[in-house]
């Protein structure tokens, strides 16, 4: 798979907020190094959450070095930083992976406090696409009404996303984030990588 889009993605500037989904921080740090691997130019950008906070799951120094070491570029970790991304047209494509609930509802209600969310802001200015990687428990329940408002805004594709446990968490959804480097390379073609739900396989 990696191969086949390695060639597609060269030279791409790809811009990946990772917020505050820490549980899915390990496969995600995994899936920047396949969009490096293909060839894409990643840029790395923090919200606060991330920036700041030692979880069970990662601390934030770690995640830091991990993101400098993986993509060779420095970490965007403050509003300012991520502020003329836009104006200078950093980037080709946005990617928020993996977007929370939280920074989900803020995308839909146009709120902006954090770098990540400055990131997309400043991006969307353009007319360039942005791609959103959804992990949230509440995705089928709170979160539902801004997943729906994203989907149908301009610009945005999603990383095709289901149910990861109906059973034990029927509100859950997740992005499939093997699917990332397949979903920009659509995305910066202005398409939606299809299918758009996955079948959950527990
Ligand atoms: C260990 C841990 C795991 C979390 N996992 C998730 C998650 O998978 N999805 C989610 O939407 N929020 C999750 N949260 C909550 C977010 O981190 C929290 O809402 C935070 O304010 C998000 O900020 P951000 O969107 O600016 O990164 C988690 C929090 C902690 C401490």
């Amino acid at each position: 798979m990696k191969e086949k889009y390695f060639e597609e993605l060269i030279g791409l500037k790809v811009g990946v907020a990772v917020t505050g989904s820490f549980c899915t921080i390990r496969e995600v740090l995994q899936e920047i190094e396949s969009l490096v691997e293909s060839g894409a130019d990643v840029y790395p950008i923090l919200s606060f959450s991330t920036g700041n906070m030692d979880t069970r799951f990662i601390g934030a120094e770690e995640l830091k070095c991990r993101l400098k070491e993986i993509t060779g570029n420095n970490v965007i970790t403050t509003i300012q930083e991520a502020e003329p991304i836009g104006p200078k047209k950093l980037l080709d494509v946005m990617v928020v992976m993996p977007c929370t609930g939280n920074t989900m509802a803020k995308l839909a209600n146009s709120v902006v406090d954090s770098p990540a969310l400055m990131a997309v802001k400043s991006h969307l200015r353009n007319n360039r696409p942005v791609v959103l990687a959804v992990s949230t428990n509440d995705g089928l329940m709170g979160s539902a009404v801004n997943i729906g408002k994203m989907l149908a805004r301009k610009n945005i594709y999603f990383v095709p996303f289901g149910q990861d446990d109906c059973i034990n968490k029927p509100f859950s959804l997740v992005a499939d984030f093997t699917k990332i480097c397949e979903t920009v390379k659509e995305a910066a073609e202005g398409k939606q990588l299809q299918p758009l739900l996955i079948k959950e396989d527990k």
